[in-house]
């Protein structure tokens, strides 16, 4: 038999439904906001990410899905939107047409990670990008925009971890410190670690293992010793943006994100019940990546969620929604005709769904089955109500039923 690769997963009706709603709230929230959806392919040449998310990242060094096409042309499959988002804006030169593009997005991305409970090698991610601004409320506005969306989710127990990584001169001073206190305990570092240090030194300060931990926490230089008075003027003036939005907070010194390309703020927000570490979604500033991407010196931030982690935070997982507001049974051949008629009818001037069997069951497993789908209503329709003109409508929820003249059908729901 052959089956779905490991890592990603075949969502059922019932699965996709609860997602296509997710979908609806953010199209409208994030239309609200005057965001507009932008969709790009799903990969694009590697280079693209190598340059973008970075060499030393555990991205692109091992979490790829990368091939080599026809043409020799090496491709990878976009392991974060980010990157698309920002060469779609360069090759569209859009700061020619608009001061400031403002975009959300909703798509599978690919990683080569070990699956577990909200980790997989085709999740989904939806995220905004904001490119053109250089203030601090354009930061606030992205990390309230991602708090607001939880929050209308019913998500709660959130906390929300926000840091400054300056600027890029800043934090090559920074860095440079970090690895001379840090190399002088070479021991306490596996071989792994010690290559971090060396080639991505920020990342040594979010590491997992308990004794590194220990080690910055006592003899880590603290970032924000070194960042400019602008650095921190602005990273204050998001806080109190923020303060005045009631978006609750914490300054977490060590947060530094998985990807290179930040710079000033960065945040994660994390939920209780994910369990582990990982976080709802995280983001932050990347005011030089327009310009390392070839395209004009123009700022920009955004943030990108799990989907499948907002599902569990939602308590979605096992939620068997359907959509059927009405279920025709109907056990008899010569109704067929009238039956589909009269679903069709309802469809079209009540906009609502109707669901007819098409196994020819009995009324004892058609009502089961309306059962099961939740349906609210069921019509019953036989050569008997026929004969007098009528069907038998049943309140599902109510357990109760009536008789309706075949015509009336429409108007009584109606006025239900
Ligand atoms: P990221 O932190 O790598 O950032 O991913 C964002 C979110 O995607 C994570 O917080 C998590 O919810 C979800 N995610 C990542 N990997 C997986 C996985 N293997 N399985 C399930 N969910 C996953 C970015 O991707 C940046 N592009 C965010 C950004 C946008 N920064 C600025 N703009």
């Amino acid at each position: 038999m052959i089956k779905n690769i490991k890592g990603t997963k075949d969502l059922l009706p019932e699965e996709t439904y609860n997602i296509q709603d997710i979908e609806n709230h953010l199209n409208r929230f994030m239309h609200l906001h005057g965001y507009g959806e932008i969709r790009t392919p799903i990969f694009e040449s590697t280079e693209l990410f190598t340059r973008s998310v970075g060499q030393d990242t555990d991205i692109v060094n091992k979490e790829m899905y990368t091939w080599n096409d026809q043409n020799g042309q090496s491709l990878t499959l976009r392991p974060e939107m980010t990157a698309s988002v920002v060469r779609a804006y360069i090759q569209k030169q859009l700061w020619k047409v608009e001061p400031i593009s403002k975009f959300y997005y909703v798509g599978p991305s690919f990683r080569r990670e070990r699956p577990q409970k909200g980790r997989l090698r085709q999740f989904h991610q939806f995220g905004v990008e904001a490119i053109g601004s250089y203030h601090p409320e354009q930061d606030a506005e992205i990390i309230s925009i991602a708090y607001n969306i939880y929050q209308m989710f019913g998500v709660n127990k959130l906390s929300v971890k926000i840091n400054t990584l300056g600027s890029d001169d800043v934090r090559n001073k920074y860095t440079n410190q970090l690895k001379k206190s840090l190399s002088k305990f070479k021991s306490i570092f596996n071989e792994s670690e010690y290559q971090r240090l060396e080639n991505n030194p920020l990342r040594i300060l979010d590491s997992k293992n308990k004794d590194i931990q220990a080690l910055v926490t006592k003899h880590a230089p603290n970032i924000f010793d070194y960042i400019s008075k602008e650095d921190k003027h602005h990273f204050e003036t998001v806080l109190q943006i923020l303060d005045a939005m009631e978006i609750p907070y914490t300054h977490d010194t060590n947060l530094v994100r998985g990807l290179d390309y930040y710079n000033r703020t960065v945040f994660e927000i994390i939920s209780d019940q994910l369990g582990g570490q990982d976080a709802l979604c995280g983001g932050g500033r990347y005011d030089n990546l327009i310009n390392e991407l070839g395209g004009a010196d123009i700022p920009a931030m955004g943030f990108a969620a799990g989907m499948e982690r907002l599902i569990i935070a939602m308590n979605l997982e096992n939620d068997q929604n359907t959509q059927t507001d009405i279920y025709i049974i109907n056990t008899e051949q010569t109704l067929i005709d009238q039956s589909m008629k009269l679903a069709d009818d309802i469809r079209r001037n009540l906009g609502v769904a109707v669901y007819t069997d098409s196994l020819r069951r009995s009324l004892k497993s058609q009502l089961r089955h309306a059962n099961k789908i939740n349906s609210k209503y069921t019509i019953i329709i036989d050569s008997n109500t026929v004969e007098n003109n009528t069907v038998v409508i049943k309140d599902m929820e109510q357990n109760q039923q009536e008789s309706v003249t075949i015509d009336n059908v429409i108007s009584h729901f109606e006025s239900e």
